[in-house]
């Protein structure tokens, strides 16, 4: 995608604020995360970066992700430069009965090491890890209490698999990974990968296949996602939200958590 003359411009001055040599204060790093571009990187279309809007990022952050319990841990897989662990952790106005407490910890898994950089400036409460998200069970990382993730969607290459009966969709793989390394998991995913909508993007293997090979049960109560369908840049994804309570026997091989270290 070609930027507009605006957007290159705020793309260059979110870059100075990722180069500057001291903290970003709370409005810059929103500012960053508003106008970092990755259509500027070459890979984007490559690892599917498309970065979840801002708007939908709160939104679950709001209602479907935070803590139970004081102390938990949160891992981002696929982080990007942070958008949904960023509101994770700021969320003003949490819903329901998830508690707006403080986290024990929240690790962001990203493999750009740009996006990474950018990250850590924006996050730096988080742990940032630049790793590929399939090799996570095998990096010593802990037990979480969730895994939340905005993954690339579609059949996308992969050093590995995660589910052994080799789904094409890489979402499927991502969820199969939070499996076995957090107790529940909240993933922004295609609507046809859980509600069994076969498009020509999509043909391939369904959800209830996914939950017969694994064990893993696609919870599905989010409808609309359309507000923010204009705002991922230069695609317009038919998203949804889906939630899963893993079962246990998925995550047997996981060390339990590391002592948390923070997070305000
Ligand atoms: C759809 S974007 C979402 C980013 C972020 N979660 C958000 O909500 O804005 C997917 C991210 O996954 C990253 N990614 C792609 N393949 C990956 C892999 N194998 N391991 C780790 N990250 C990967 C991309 O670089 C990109 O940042």
């Amino acid at each position: 995608m070609t930027l507009t003359r605006a957007q290159a411009h705020c793309h260059e001055a979110a870059m100075e604020l990722i180069d500057a040599d001291r903290p970003l204060t709370h409005e810059e790093k929103e500012y960053v995360l508003d106008h970092y571009q990755p259509a500027a990187n070459t890979r984007q279309a490559l690892d599917g970066a498309y970065f979840t809007p801002r708007g939908l990022a709160r939104t679950l952050a709001t209602y479907d992700i935070g803590c139970d319990r004081p102390g938990e841990r949160i891992i981002d897989l696929c982080a990007g430069i942070g958008r949904l662990a960023y509101e994770t952790v700021h969320a003003p106005d949490r819903k329901y009965n998830r508690l707006n407490m403080p986290l024990g910890e929240i690790v962001c898994v990203e493999k750009n090491p740009e996006y990474v950089r950018v990250g850590q400036r924006v996050l730096p409460e988080a742990r940032w890890v630049c790793a590929d998200v399939l090799d996570v069970p095998d990096l010593d990382l802990g037990l979480f209490d969730s895994a939340i993730s905005n993954p690339p969607f579609g059949p996308l290459p992969r050093s590995r698999d995660a589910a052994t009966y080799r789904p094409r969709q890489f979402e499927y793989h991502v969820i199969a990974t939070a499996a076995r390394i957090a107790n529940r998991g909240v993933f922004i995913v295609p609507r046809a990968s859980v509600h069994e909508e076969r498009t020509p993007a999509n043909d391939s293997e369904s959800s209830q296949r996914f939950s017969a090979e694994t064990g893993i049960q696609l919870d599905r109560w989010w409808g609309d996602t359309r507000a923010w369908a204009g705002q991922w840049g230069s695609v317009k994804p038919n998203v949804t939200v889906t939630t899963s309570q893993f079962p246990r026997a998925l995550r047997a091989a996981v060390a339990p958590a590391h002592s948390p270290r923070f997070c305000a």
